[in-house]
């Protein structure tokens, strides 16, 4: 298992499938995880510690709302954490964005669009791509072939 995907919750899996996707059409193994930071503390803790030893080599964490996992997962490991803010019903993601990108210093968290959960996964296949040269020249060529498209594109 290469990469972890963990959403704070069952509502935000829509979300983050096209993660998942994405890492199936790399080929790149993962495991999905429900676990909320303030909710599942604990167990949140216990999973996170047993990354690495999973051969785990990076985190996409998606939240809405106040969002704390990705900054809370980020805490407990020192594995590239990838946080994607959900898009929330009161303020439209805005505060799942803030709170994921404004990671007080020392704590990092790469934090992607609102429910930008695709270039997750493209951003954790260009880490692995620097010592994957097979992942790397995968990911030549899905760029090559999304340039393709749109130079096709006829209006
Ligand atoms: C966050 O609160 C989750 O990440 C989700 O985006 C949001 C709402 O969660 P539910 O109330 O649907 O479980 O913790």
């Amino acid at each position: 298992m290469k990469v972890a995907i963990i959403m704070g919750s069952a509502s935000d899996y829509e979300v983050m499938s096209p993660a998942m996707s994405t890492l199936d059409e790399f080929g790149i193994s993962y495991e999905k995880k429900v676990l909320s930071a303030h909710r599942n503390p604990g167990p949140l803790a216990e999973y996170v510690s047993s990354l690495k030893d999973k051969g785990c080599e990076i985190v996409i964490a998606g939240a809405g709302g106040a969002a704390h996992l990705p900054g809370v997962i980020a805490a407990l490991t020192t594995l590239p954490v990838i946080g994607v803010p959900v898009k929330s019903k009161a303020l439209m993601g805005m505060d799942s964005l803030l709170s994921i990108v404004q990671m007080p210093s020392g704590i990092p968290v790469a934090t992607m669009a609102i429910d930008g959960s695709k270039n997750a996964a493209l951003y954790a296949v260009a880490i692995m791509a620097l010592h994957d040269q097979t992942l790397a020249q995968k990911l030549e060529q899905f760029r090559k072939q999304q340039s393709e498209k749109v130079l096709n594109t006829v209006i």
